[in-house]
């Protein structure tokens, strides 16, 4: 856990040299269960409140000039839950999407979404359609969205993808790489993730991002995401900008 409530971090610290800064961060936005249960109200109110940290996020990576964030907002195992809760999910997205545009304009970043999108609700896939269109044109920042997302059934929709340029014989099969699978997934174009926040305590990555993140730093804390501030955003990245990453290799002296 390296969450320092007590260490609080200006802004102007921790928009640190490039090199220092990093260019992706995903996050596991968890806990808008509990943080509802824990207050006697509805578990929708807790994903309410989840939208707001949502926005706020956005914002704060804008500020830091963190130039790629990847949110999971949707996992594949999250279609089990009650039917009540994912048609109040889906609308809050829908929402979120309609609201939201405005602010993507503004700090010219586009959308993106990754996953199984044909399984969202037509009115869902409509508006997030038309979001990715109006803002594709901006390279200030990406947005992604993993919604219907699982990285398992990511990687066997790369095989599938890969195995069909095999049989049609634009690819051969001894030239395959990791770049042919990176190429191949929903993820491709983005760079890996530099850094995962993962709230609510949980020390796991639940399926999300897993080729993407095998050199991931991972950053936990135990705040509920309708609490995640700006403030903590900007300890992660603080945090970050200290660690040193070998890649599996050795240190500089
Ligand atoms: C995990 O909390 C969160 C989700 C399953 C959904 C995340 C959705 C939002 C933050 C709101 C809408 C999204 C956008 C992009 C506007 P949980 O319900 O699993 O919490 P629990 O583990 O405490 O039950």
């Amino acid at each position: 856990m390296e969450d320092h409530p007590e260490r609080r971090v200006p802004r102007s610290a921790i928009v640190p040299a490039d090199d220092h800064r990093p260019r992706h961060v995903a996050v596991i936005m968890d806990g808008n269960g509990r943080w509802a249960r824990e207050r006697g109200l509805p578990r929708i109110e807790g994903h309410r409140r989840g939208a707001q940290s949502v926005r706020r996020v956005v914002k704060a990576c804008a500020d830091a000039h963190i130039r790629y964030l990847t949110l999971y907002a949707f996992s594949t195992e999250n279609w089990r839950r009650p039917p009540g809760e994912v048609r109040a999910l889906m609308e809050l997205l829908e929402r979120f999407l309609k609201e939201r545009l405005g602010d993507l304009k503004k700090h010219r970043i586009r959308l993106n979404a990754i996953g199984d999108l044909e399984r969202l609700p037509a009115s869902v896939r409509q508006t997030l359609d038309r979001v990715c269109r109006a803002t594709s044109s901006y390279t200030e920042g990406v947005l992604t969205l993993a919604l219907s997302y699982g990285g398992r059934a990511e990687i066997a929709t790369a095989v599938r993808r890969i195995a069909r340029e095999v049989r049609a014989g634009r690819l051969d099969p001894d030239r395959i790489d990791e770049n042919t699978v990176t190429a191949h997934l929903d993820t491709a174009g983005l760079p890996d993730p530099d850094l995962i926040i993962r709230t609510s305590g949980e020390m796991r990555l639940s399926n999300f991002l897993l080729w993407q993140a095998s050199y991931a730093e991972l950053w936990v804390t135990s705040t509920y995401w309708p609490d995640f501030t700006e403030q903590e955003f900007f300890r992660a990245i603080d945090d970050y900008s200290r660690r040193r990453r070998r890649f599996g290799g050795v240190a500089d002296a």
